[in-house]
């Protein structure tokens, strides 16, 4: 048999990652084929609108209105799907695997909520798919968990996976502006998903959380199982209030296990200042992995855009190429084995269950008494409370009252919230957010 030489690649969507997958392929072929002893071909791209300039010169017949022509071409080894959404997006992927054609997508919506039929099919066409684009960008974290730190028990993950949303907390903690002037700022430069909801009330980092913790801890993906809080309601009065305390605010996506359950929760949270994940700033994404052999390991990077998101496409096209190469594919069958397999409902911890330390900020009248009322729920519910911030005098109005926690359970936080929030020198419902780090 001839040794084969050439993996031949088509994409469907040539949006801005699939022009960065195909400047990359164009621009930097060289240093590919030597690094891995085979040519990429890029034959095919298939996308409604074949007259916008990308900037990119394609030679000749590559480009192409119809994804058929991706999907049928007996020579196309990899499929690319980068058109994003669910349908007809699932659609393609399912052709192609059925059709014995690897497929590598940045999709992290249809993996989160259709992954387990999709990896469940992979599995029984013998092909791969490759998904290191639909977390992080350009950061290699699938690489990271599935190969780097496969030798360790994950402990826990902490995600600025959203750059959106750290965008706009980083402008309201910065220029001290609140969220719809930052979300504004945000749009105009071109940050947001076309529907900003996916990014400001944390959906986009619930479907790649989704992901993340599957591969760490081998269950089935189960995105309708993440505890989701956007930022829409955190203010600018939080943010420094927050500061003073020695903390910042950042959207943070957690999965961590114990005791046989795995957390998976989406939320603002505060974190100390000084840790460096709190220093990831603008659109910039961070992913904290703590394994039980390695410790602490903290991956930054650019987690949107053409070349960053591209340069994880093209990872995965190379990695399936050198398995089609040296024939052995689904080189990475052992974690993905289980995802569409049974239920994950028993291990996975519901969010009452959860422990933390937690920041309250009440709307409370400035009176004598008011302060042991609160103190009063919070005690009877087994909330300690770690520090107290009462700043300025409203005479007849309401002034806020910052309290933050030692640990505690939040069932008992919710169930102190509500009978606080009933008390009448309480005048609005109370903002809770989150804290992680040591206790103080
Ligand atoms: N809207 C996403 C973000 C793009 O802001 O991070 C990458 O998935």
């Amino acid at each position: 048999m001839r040794e084969r030489k050439e993996i031949v690649v088509g994409i469907i969507g040539f949006g801005t990652v699939g022009s960065g997958t195909a400047k990359i392929l164009f621009d930097n072929r060289e240093v590919l084929a030597e690094r891995t002893g085979f040519e990429i071909v890029l034959k095919k791209i298939a996308d409604k609108d074949t007259r916008r300039d990308r900037g990119i010169a394609l030679p000749g017949g590559v480009l192409t209105s119809e994804a058929d022509a991706v999907l049928d071409d007996p020579d196309i080894d990899i499929v690319v799907e980068l058109i994003g959404g669910i349908r007809p997006a699932k659609d393609f992927i399912l052709r192609a695997l059925g059709r014995g054609k690897h497929v590598v997508t940045a999709n992290k919506a249809l993996l989160a909520t259709e992954g387990n039929e999709i990896f469940g099919e992979a599995r029984r066409c013998g092909v791969e798919v490759g998904f290191e684009a639909s977390v992080a960008g350009g950061i290699p974290i699938i690489k990271v968990i599935r190969e780097g730190l496969v030798a360790n028990n994950v402990i826990a993950i902490y995600g600025i996976i959203n750059g959106t949303s750290n965008f706009i907390l980083t402008k309201m903690t910065e220029e001290k502006v609140e969220f719809s002037e930052a979300l504004a700022e945000a749009q105009r430069l071109g940050y947001a998903e076309a529907d900003p909801t996916f990014d400001i009330e944390g959906i986009d980092s619930a479907h790649k959380l989704t992901i993340l913790s599957s591969l760490a801890y081998g269950i089935p993906l189960s995105f309708e199982k993440v505890y989701r809080e956007g930022i829409t309601k955190i203010t600018s009065q939080d943010i420094e209030f927050a500061s003073e305390l020695g903390y910042k605010i950042k959207l943070l996506a957690i999965t961590k296990a114990s005791e046989g359950k795995v957390e998976m929760r989406v939320h603002p949270t505060m974190i100390p200042a000084e840790y460096l994940i709190s220093k990831v700033d603008g659109v910039f994404n961070a992913v904290y992995v703590e394994g039980d052999a390695v410790g602490s390991t903290l991956y930054y990077g650019r987690g949107a855009g053409d070349m960053p998101t591209g340069s994880a496409v093209v990872a995965d096209i190379v990695d399936i190429g050198r398995s089609i190469i040296s024939g052995g594919t689904r080189r990475m069958a052992g974690i993905a084995e289980k995802w569409d397999k049974g239920d994950a409902s028993g291990r996975i911890r519901k969010m009452e269950d959860i422990e933390s330390m937690y920041y309250f900020r009440f709307s409370a009248l400035d009176k004598p008494g008011v302060l042991s009322n609160i103190s009063g729920i919070l005690g009877k519910y087994n909330i300690s409370i770690a520090s107290v911030i009462q700043k300025g005098r409203r005479i007849g109005g309401s002034v806020p009252l910052v309290v933050l926690t030692h640990r505690a359970k939040e069932k008992d936080v919710l169930s102190a919230l509500g009978e606080i929030d009933d008390l009448p020198v309480v005048s609005d419902k109370t903002l809770f957010i989150r804290v992680e780090g040591t206790e103080q």
